[in-house]
């Protein structure tokens, strides 16, 4: 049988205000999430054992430095949080798997991949071992995973809320392109929250379509990304980034992803944006350039997909 395929696309945050923050330390947030073209890719084959074992094989250009197997990966985590899901009896008779991932998105970067990856391997072994799980169930066991993990299973535009876990649909989007470019270096999640000056910012007023780019990028100008200073600080190189997307012939607007270090650019297609390239690239930066993508779709409207 051919593997299971999976893609696991980058997380952009158009704009992230923080407007709380938990008793627990977490931070609440209100955000607007879209799925880029750029992702890692997972392959799932079954096959050498039964009990619902995982086992993890890392490749790909950001494989170095990360270790196959670790129970500290979100893939390896993710199988073990579904299988104590579904509860011994049945895990006894899952089939163990291999999981193979291609890393191709910055690790710790502010664009999800952990996330992202975590969400595709939940998608993955909902298939592979044939499992109804039930939406609000599957929400819980990715929020358990990572507040940026619930969002990443339909891969579709979301307003994001509370920590990252109460999603609702995004504005409609216009036709663009798009520039991810990261310096390199990563950056510590709750070292940016934990820098970041003190205070609240007000959920934006958003409306429930952009018809062109110009009025998304007037109202995206209008927000923040609450975490952006904080991450400069910490890593001055973003700020070289930022200064060289906003350079670029075509750039509508320029801003960090998340935590950091990775930035975005919007532009007037996936041609501007490939076509300002050149002039972004420098040394070891990476960096990507196309299309949104735009064909995510709800787990459970997914015909392969056996959510409950
Ligand atoms: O949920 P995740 O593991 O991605 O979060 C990593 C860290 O980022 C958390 O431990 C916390 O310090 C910080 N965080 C936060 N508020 C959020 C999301 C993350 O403070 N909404």
């Amino acid at each position: 049988m051919s593997p299971l395929r999976e893609l696991a696309h980058a997380k952009i945050n158009l704009y992230l205000h923080v407007t709380g923050r938990r008793d627990d330390g977490y931070h609440l947030l209100d955000s607007l999430a879209v799925f880029a073209g750029a992702a890692d890719e997972l392959r799932l084959d079954c096959g050498y054992g039964r009990g619902g074992h995982v086992r993890l094989r890392i490749e790909g250009t950001f494989a170095p430095g990360l270790l196959d197997d670790s129970a500290d990966n979100l893939i390896v985590r993710a199988g073990a949080l579904l299988r104590a899901h579904v509860g011994t009896d049945v895990a006894a008779r899952l089939p163990d798997v291999e999981i193979v991932l291609g890393k191709e998105l910055p690790v710790a970067s502010g664009i999800g991949g952990g996330s992202a990856d975590a969400a595709a391997a939940l998608r993955l072994l909902l298939k592979a071992w044939d499992l109804s799980v039930d939406r609000a169930d599957l929400m819980v066991l990715a929020t358990r995973l990572g507040a940026d993990v619930p969002v990443c299973l339909d891969q579709l535009p979301a307003r994001m809320e509370g920590i990252g876990e109460e999603l609702t649909p995004a504005p409609g989007l216009p036709p663009c392109g798009m520039m991810l470019v990261n310096c390199g270096q990563s950056v510590s999640t709750p070292q940016v929250f934990r820098t970041r000056a003190p205070g609240f910012t007000p959920r934006a007023d958003l409306p429930a379509r952009w018809n062109t780019l110009a009025d998304m990028v007037r109202d995206l100008s209008a927000q923040t990304n609450d975490l952006q200073d904080a991450a400069c600080a910490i890593c001055p190189e973003i700020t070289a980034v930022l200064d060289s997307l906003r350079a670029a012939p075509g750039c509508r607007l320029a801003r960090m992803s998340g935590s950091g270090a990775t930035c975005f650019a919007l532009f007037d297609s996936p041609e501007a944006a490939r076509a300002a390239e050149p002039a972004v690239r420098q040394g070891k930066w990476w960096v990507w350039a196309g299309d949104l993508y735009r064909t995510g779709m709800r787990l459970d409207a997914r015909a392969d997909s056996l959510s409950a």
